[in-house]
């Protein structure tokens, strides 16, 4: 009998016919089996083995399949003859295996405290309406659902955000101007393709890294502008090229600060001018802590120059990937001429849900809600911070959203702060990675996002960060 001694690899999910069937491949492959070779009976390998004479029918069957053995009734499996040229251009199992055990970037660190500005609330979500809904969508009777819809997203749901969008940010906008789709960082590229590469697009600095990365990738000529108290300066725009401007003004990311009306009105004016287009990121303005809200610039906004963006991501759960776009009629007749060829990407379960979700006013509860929870972990967050660092730290935009950012003046740099941190079993993020290129700021700055943590780990949290930081 032919020597078949595979090691099992208990550690591994792998079930045993796989592991046997990838052996005998590589087998084959690397040429230790010989083609025309006869593989052993199923009875003396099970045997030989000690394993079930199933396992070694199923591996079989595998080979059989793929071609790499043939059954020949009565007499047996042997392996067939594939041209040793042929043969050398496949990948190893051994070599693939190597190649695709990539390092793990969620390390082992496992962390008590994370201070991720991604993380949402999920002690509050509200699981049972969520999974009541869900299977609403599931009766046969909308067994369309489970086909692929519409390319620019589900017209119930688009006609829910469009009522959403007038009352809560006045947007001015028909369903037919919104396009649905799976992240910010989707939608971006969709803009680039829409927009074309021809010209600069200018982005805030510091500006959400996640967005100008998507630029870049898409080999944009990007124009970093400064901020000021008030976001994004129009005299250093102005002074540019570009003629596509990305910014987020009802929360300038990551500083925090709002847009004024002022600077929303000579922004329009510049766009205006320059024939270009302004990318208007909205993703957290639901979470307003002082006042009122502020309304979006897309609502004041005459000359159809506005693309407004928005998310699920804050205002419901990250994971479920429903973002969107409302574009100027001008751009929704070029999308919908060149683009609607391209399959919507988020799942039609979830946009159906998410449409009952906001027609039966689960959502607008859902987010008065949870406003309410964010102002006090907001609240806890600022007096912790008082209590424990006064002096020693700056608080900056502390008006709204999920995150601060702390300048942190005890002489370590970001890096020092963050290590330190983490060796307390605390994540906390930096900021210089939003800044278009390296900067030497007095001094650094944190990013803190408190919305996935509870009142208690958030004052638990600043207190191991005094001890950490030394403060
Ligand atoms: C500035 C900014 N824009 C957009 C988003 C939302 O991204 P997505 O819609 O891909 O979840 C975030 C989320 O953290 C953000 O910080």
């Amino acid at each position: 009998m032919i020597e078949i001694m595979p090691i099992w690899d208990y550690s591994k999910n792998t079930p045993l016919y796989v592991q046997l069937y990838e052996y005998i491949k590589n087998e084959i492959q690397i040429g230790t089996i010989k083609p025309e070779t006869k593989l052993p009976s199923k009875r003396k390998l099970a045997t030989y083995l000690g394993i079930s004479q199933n396992t070694i029918k199923t591996a079989y069957e595998q080979l059989c399949a793929e071609g790499y053995t043939e059954s020949k009734p009565r007499v047996g499996v042997f392996v067939t003859k594939i041209e040793d040229n042929l043969l050398c251009n496949l990948p190893l199992i051994d070599k693939h295996d190597k190649n695709t055990k990539f390092k793990d970037n969620n390390d082992n660190f496992k962390c008590l405290i994370d201070f991720r500005s991604g993380n949402v609330d999920l002690n509050n979500f509200p699981y049972s309406t969520w999974r009541k809904l869900t299977n609403k969508c599931l009766y046969s009777e909308q067994s369309n659902l489970l086909l692929v819809g519409e390319p620019q997203g589900e017209r119930s749901l688009r006609r829910e955000i469009s009522k959403y969008l007038f009352q809560s940010r006045s947007v001015r906008c028909t369903p037919e101007q919104i396009i649905i789709g799976a992240g910010t960082q989707y939608l971006i590229i969709l803009l680039c393709m829409l927009l074309g590469k021809d010209y600069p697009y200018a982005i805030e600095n510091p500006g959400y890294n996640r967005v100008r990365t998507v630029f870049k990738d898409q080999g944009i000529d990007i124009h970093p502008i400064s901020i000021d108290k008030d976001g994004i300066c129009i005299n250093d725009l102005k002074k540019s090229s570009a003629r596509v401007v990305y910014v987020t003004p009802s929360h300038q990311f990551p500083y925090g600060m709002i847009m004024p009306i002022s600077r929303r009105l000579e922004l329009l004016k510049w766009c205006e001018e320059k024939n270009g287009y302004i990318i208007e990121d909205d993703y957290d303005s639901e979470f307003r802590y002082k006042g009122k809200p502020v309304p979006s610039l897309q609502g004041l906004d005459r000359s159809e120059n506005v693309i407004y963006m928005g998310t699920f991501s804050k205002s419901l759960i990250p994971s479920i990937r429903i973002s969107y776009l409302v574009l100027p009629p001008k751009l929704i007749r070029k999308y919908q001429e060149h683009f609607k060829i391209y399959k919507q990407t988020v799942s039609r379960l979830h946009q159906n849900t998410l449409y009952i979700f906001m027609k039966e006013g689960y959502l607008s509860r859902h987010i008065n809600k949870m406003r309410t929870l964010y102002r006090k972990k907001h609240e806890i967050l600022l007096s912790a911070i008082d209590k424990y660092m006064k002096g020693k730290v700056e608080i900056i935009g502390s008006e709204s959203g999920l995150h601060i950012l702390l300048k942190v003046k005890n002489g370590m740099t970001e890096h020092e702060l963050i290590q330190s941190a983490h060796k307390m079993k605390v994540k906390v993020y930096p900021t210089s990675i939003h800044y278009d290129q390296c900067v030497s700021n007095e001094f650094p700055m944190i990013l803190l996002g408190f919305g996935g943590l509870t009142e208690i780990q958030i004052e638990e949290g600043i207190q191991i960060l005094k001890k950490a930081w030394l403060i």
